[in-house]
């Protein structure tokens, strides 16, 4: 048990399997008390698993995607912790789509599905968390994916690391799957509040970065390959916790508005910001 984040009390959305758990788990191990909601009811285990570990942990089988439940998650875990410093708005799901093939009936509902969980459920939960964010300060962390920039031109560092990187050395715009309009407009939606947001409350000194990662081994993503091998470099939803740990912990000085992004094939490490969070840097400091 670590004790980097003791004291502090955290919400996590999705945390009944995948990358919430392990977002979860990892809080929970630097010594924050955590707070979880899932759809799934799976999330009562994750809360045995994390008291466990000798933390507070309550949690909430909740539906991002509906307001009554998320205004509900989010009093309800400010009231069981005793307030809120940390909120990752990570839940998400994922339909393959084929814009050429689709009919009409299955791309509104593609779009309906993912626009709900993903895009609405990061706003809901971020407007309902906001307010006691204010009254502290904190971290807003909000998942998208690694379909923003896609291992290549404009991020701001180099490649070198990439054990996989069809993208090393090639300017190429930012970009995203060609099975994933929706779920690529979703995340990038995210990212639109993210950055607005990093603005609006950094007076408030609360930091909002988006998170954003590429192959990481979860029911959703070995769900998605259907058996098939995953990618070479997966990442594990241990070592992409670790490094929200690590976002976390760089403290009310850290960076606001960055667009974190982590790639399989390269070290699941904290990258330097990214052009965002540099631009959001130069924006408050004319401020
Ligand atoms: N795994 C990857 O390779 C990968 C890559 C890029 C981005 N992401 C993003 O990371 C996040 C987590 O993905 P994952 O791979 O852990 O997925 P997952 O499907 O393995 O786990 C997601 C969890 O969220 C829960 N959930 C789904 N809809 C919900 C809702 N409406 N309300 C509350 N909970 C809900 C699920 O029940 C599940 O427990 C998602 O936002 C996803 O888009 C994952």
């Amino acid at each position: 048990m670590g004790t980097t984040l003791k004291g502090r009390r955290a919400l996590v959305t999705g945390a009944g399997a995948g990358l919430g758990k392990a977002y979860a788990i990892a809080l929970a191990q630097a010594g924050a008390d955590v707070a979880l909601c899932d759809v799934n009811d799976s999330v009562k285990a994750v809360r045995d698993e994390i008291r466990g570990l000798g933390v507070n942990c309550w949690a909430k089988v909740a539906d991002v995607a509906k307001k009554k439940h998320v205004k509900a998650f989010v009093d309800g875990a400010a009231d069981k912790l005793g307030g809120l410093d940390i909120v990752v708005a990570n839940a998400g799901v994922v339909r393959v789509t084929n814009p050429a093939k689709d009919d009409f009936s299955k791309a509104v509902d593609d779009f309906e599905f993912m626009m709900d969980v993903n895009l609405r459920g990061v706003y809901l939960t971020g407007r309902a968390a906001i307010p006691y964010l204010v009254e502290n300060g904190g971290d807003l962390i909000n998942v998208t994916t690694d379909h923003i920039h896609t291992c290549g031109w404009p991020e701001t560092h180099s490649h070198d690391d990439a054990q996989l990187c069809n993208w090393k050395d090639v300017q190429r715009s930012a970009v995203g799957g060609p099975g994933f309009d929706v779920y690529d407009a979703s995340k990038w939606g995210i990212k639109g509040l993210t950055n607005a947001w990093a603005r609006s409350l950094a007076p408030h000194k609360i930091r909002v970065n988006s998170f954003g990662m590429g192959a990481t081994a979860t029911p959703m993503y070995l769900g998605f390959l259907g058996g098939r091998p995953p990618a070479p470099g997966v990442m594990t939803p241990e070592g992409v916790a670790g490094v929200l740990v690590d976002l976390i912990t760089e403290g009310p000085n850290g960076r606001t508005g960055d667009c974190v992004q982590l790639w399989a094939g390269h070290p699941t490490v904290l990258p330097p910001p990214m052009l965002d969070g540099i631009l959001c840097a130069a924006d408050l400091a004319r401020a």
